[in-house]
Parts: C-alpha cells; structure tokens; sequence
C-alpha cells in the first residue's frame, strides 16, 4: 500500500508535492497566514511539522516567543473585560456561528487531521465532529448557565448564587486530539464569558492555527475579536509563562502525567485553579456472560483505534477464565485481519494509521521488549509494520501476561501510546475489579456482561467498583460522547471537560444574600447590641 505521492525532500518545498495539499491548505487559509512557510526554515523559531504517514515535512511554522505571550496576555485581559458584557445568550449566538462554520470545514478540517497526526478518514472527520457537538451544546448552555436559590434561615432574605465570567483561560492540547479538546474548553469559556489563550502541541499547529483562525474570522465578523487567541511556543519560552501567570486564573491541560504534575504544581503554587485531563491506562472486562461478539468488536476499536494514541484507548483486557481460551483466539484472528488495514490514513481501506513520530516508535518496541522480559508472550504484531519505510507504523500488538499472581507485567502499568494490549485472565469478578483499579491512572474502564448483578457491581454506589472518571457497560472504554463530563481520577488528574456540568470550570461562583427586611438580623443567632 503506498501512503502518499510525495516526494519532497526535506531540504526543499515540502507540502507542495502532498497530493491535494495545497490546495487544501488555501482552503484552510494556511497557506497565507504569516505564522506558516511551505518552504524551509530553519532557526529556534521554527518549528517543522512533519505528516507521520511518510516522515516528509508538511511545512514550518514560526514559533511564538515570550514577548509574543506577553502581548497576547496582556490584550487578552481587554478582550475579557468586553466580551464578559456581552450577554450570555449573544455570547451564545457566536459560538452557534462557529459550529457552522466547522460544520462547512468538517471534510477539509478531517482531512488536515489525517495529514499532520494520521488519524484515519473516519476518526478525523470525528474529532471535527465533536467541535460541532460541544458548540452545539454551549450555545444551549448559553441560555443556561443556572445558579441557585437556596432558603435563607432569615426571614426577609434571599440566599443565591450566580455564576460569572472568569477571566482569561489556557489551554494546552495534546497532539493526538489536535482540536477538538481545544473546543470542549474554547466553546464552553466562550459562552461563560471568558477568553481562550490556546498552546497546542508543537506536533500539530496546522490543525491549531487553522481552527483557531476560523473561529476567531467568525468571531471578529460578529464584532468579538480576540476570544479565540494562539500561541505556538516551546514550554520553556511559552509554556512555563503561561502557567505561571496570574492573569490566567483557569489552565487546562491535556497531556503526560509528568506535565500535568507541572502545570498542577506551578498553578496551586499561585492558587490558580487547575483542569488536568493527563495519561489513562484504561481496561476491559470481559465476564463469563458477556455478549462475545459485542465485546470483541469494542475492544478491538478500543485497543487499535486511532493507533493506540487516545486517553482513552484500551491498553488492558480481563477476560474471565472460562471464556478466555475462546476469547483470545478470536482475537487473535482479529487482529491478524488488521495486517492488510494498516496504512495511509487518507485511504478509506485503513483503519491503522502511523504512530505520530519516531520517539512513539521506538517507546512501542521499549514497551514489547519489556513485555517479552516480563514473561508477556506476543500472540501477534510487536514490530514496525512494513507499510511504508519512513512513515511510522507499527503492527497492532497483543500481548498475554504471564500466568503469575499479583502484578505479572509491570509494564503494563505504565500508558504506552501505542496499539498495544494486555491480556489477563481471571477468575472472580472482585479480583478482576481490583487488578483493574490498580494502577495509578483513572480515566476510563469497561465491563462486558449480560448480567445486572455483574454491571450493577461493576458501577457499585458504595464505590468500590471501577475507580475511573468513565465507567461503561457493554460499552468500549473510548469514544465518549461530548454530553458527559470528562475526565479522571487518580494520576489522571481529576479535572473534567466536555459535557455535564463541565462549564463551571470556567466561572466563578458567587454567593449572595440580599436582605429586604429593613432589620439587621445576623446569621446564627447571634446578638450584637
Ligand atoms: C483524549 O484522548 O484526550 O472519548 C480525548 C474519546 C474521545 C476523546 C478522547 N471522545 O475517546
């Protein structure tokens, strides 16, 4: 299978020889944004973005430097102090406008997706996907955003809350979702009133320059510039100034639980409020009941979608005693059927794209080596796939543990991004449910079963079932929905995005009590006269 035509030669016009990309990128307006060359650069202040299905440069982007945070901090706080006066439901109307503008870019938008982090066709049109949903569902929330009233024990008073704007909120996103966790937290901080300030990653600011260049073009269009603001920086010149600034009151961080031990600790350290979504290593139950079929498709997905690269990817599975044996040799088939779909992520045959860089690679043959070390037996994949010599493709990778009690394969503890998965087996459901919990991250579990008994204990009100922020039934553990809250517990950081009640993350709170008794009549019976 070949993964593309190009032939450009990192030395000279790169993304010009990508077929289509040109023009896909005039359709974006990349190619006249002043941030973007398609031809070389070289120098600290640019940074080349590569298209990990063939390892070629797709073009250079300058780099922001402190002065330039500096300057968008400081005009962000003006964009603030206007945009909070705009009532909410216009505040609202903007954010409707920006949905449809991703609706009329969804196929360009999916498609700049599978070039810079080779999300398949279907997964990349998803993401774009989920920026219409959470725009959708903020411009409801628009019309919203409740406050309380709560019985004062005075008489003559009224006791309420209301939520206000916040301020001027960060945002850093991951590569492996390059846009639409920008616009769980960019749409929800619009309708709240605040300004986003967003630092993707540097491994995929095409994807951040051309959404954010839409939704501040509709935005600006409707008399609101400077809502939606970028910085594309390294951490040591953009990041850590970011975080540590007080004009920042909310950041919100997606990425490595190393980095989120960062950002948590240099946020409290200015009592700023914290939203970390950091690493999962999420698992799968499959019970003796459960519906085979069923389960076998979504852990499938789970574990193989996207390559591996999701928070909330499948890395292992639990599969009940009785019905291992069968189980894993379905499996087994399964994923040697994947051989043939592995490939340029553009094709509508794949279903496996590239790894997004070397690095990932070679963390995929760290994690196998260990494996192998430890006892895991690989049943099929564990190397490069052949595909495409440059790009960075791997096989998708099942790996039994060890036949041994207590923690078989540490290395199955640690988040590898990578199409890798874990096999245990179990006997009872309790065991199960605590080898299941007992890692350090919680973000996402699964439970496959046909049985109440089984679900019900599964997602237990005395909350020793799953310790994760998402726990499903007969339900993969990735592929959330945007209309929940999103988010885990543990290493995994505890913020939550997205759906629910999310958007009170970026508003303040404030309590207020009115008294239109004409007396002073204080709080806890207390006299002063
Ligand atoms: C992530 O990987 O950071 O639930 C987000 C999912 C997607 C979002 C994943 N809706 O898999």
């Amino acid at each position: 299978m070949t993964i593309s035509s190009s032939q450009s030669d990192r030395a000279g016009h790169a993304v010009s020889s990508l077929e289509g990309a040109d023009s896909l990128f005039a359709r974006l307006g990349l190619d006249r944004d002043a941030r973007v060359s398609l031809t070389q650069r070289q120098g600290p202040q640019w940074a080349m973005t590569e298209n990990p299905s063939t390892g070629q440069p797709l073009a250079w982007v300058r780099l922001d430097e402190a002065a330039d945070f500096e300057r968008q901090a400081s005009e962000a706080v003006a964009s603030f102090k206007a945009w909070r006066t705009v009532p909410a439901p216009s505040r609202g109307l903007v954010v409707r406008a920006i949905g449809d503008a991703f609706r009329r870019h969804k196929a360009d938008l999916g498609e700049l997706i599978s070039l810079e982090v080779g999300k398949i066709r279907s997964e990349g049109q998803g993401e774009i996907q989920e920026i219409v949903d959470i725009a959708d569902f903020a411009v409801g929330l628009s019309r919203q955003l409740p406050g309380l009233t709560l019985p004062s024990e005075r008489a003559g008073h009224r006791l309420i809350e209301q939520w206000l704007p916040l301020g001027v909120v960060g945002v850093i996103s991951a590569f492996n979702f390059p846009a639409a966790v920008w616009a769980w937290n960019a749409c929800l901080a619009a309708v709240s009133g605040d300004v986003t300030i967003w630092k993707p990653s540097l491994l995929a600011p095409l994807t951040a320059i051309a959404c954010n260049r839409i939704a501040d073009e509709v935005a600006t269009s409707m008399g609101h510039p400077g809502v939606f603001r970028l910085v594309i920086g390294t951490d040591q010149e953009v990041g850590e100034r970011m975080i540590a600034d007080r004009r920042l009151p909310l950041i919100s961080a997606t990425g490595s639980c190393r980095m989120g031990r960062r950002v948590g600790q240099v946020v409290a350290q200015r009592l700023g409020r914290s939203l970390l979504e950091l690493g999962g290593n999420n698992a799968c139950i499959v019970h003796e009941d459960a519906d085979l079929d069923l389960a076998l498709a979504s852990t499938v997905f789970g574990a193989v979608g996207t390559a591996g690269q999701r928070c909330t990817t499948t890395r292992r599975l639990f599969v009940h005693e009785k019905v291992a044996p069968a189980f894993i040799a379905r499996l087994v088939k399964a994923y040697r059927s994947l051989s043939t779909r592995i490939g340029d992520p553009r094709d509508e045959a794949t279903l496996i794209g590239p790894l997004i860089n070397a690095q990932a690679v070679k963390q995929f043959e760290h994690a196998v080596s260990a494996a192998r070390q430890q006892g895991g037996r690989v049943l099929v994949g564990g190397g490069r796939a052949t595909t495409n010599a440059l790009g960075h493709f791997v096989e998708p990778t099942l790996i039994v543990a060890p036949d041994a009690p207590g923690s078989a394969l540490p290395i199955a503890d640690e988040e590898t991004f990578a199409p890798i998965l874990y096999v245990f087996t179990y006997r009872s459901l309790d065991d199960a449910i605590e080898r299941q919990n007992a890692v350090d991250q919680g973000l996402s579990s699964s439970i496959f079963t046909e049985s109440m008994r089984v679900s019900e204990r599964f997602l237990s009100p005395a909350g020793n079932g799953s310790d994760c922020g998402i726990a499903n039934v007969n339900c993969g553990t990735s592929g959330a929905e945007i209309g929940g809250a999103f988010g885990g517990e543990k290493d995994t950081g505890g913020g939550r995005e997205s759906g629910s009640d999310s958007w009170k993350a970026y508003m303040r709170r404030q309590t207020c009590t009115i008294n239109f008794s004409g007396k002073l009549e204080l709080a806890q019976g207390i006299r002063f006269e």
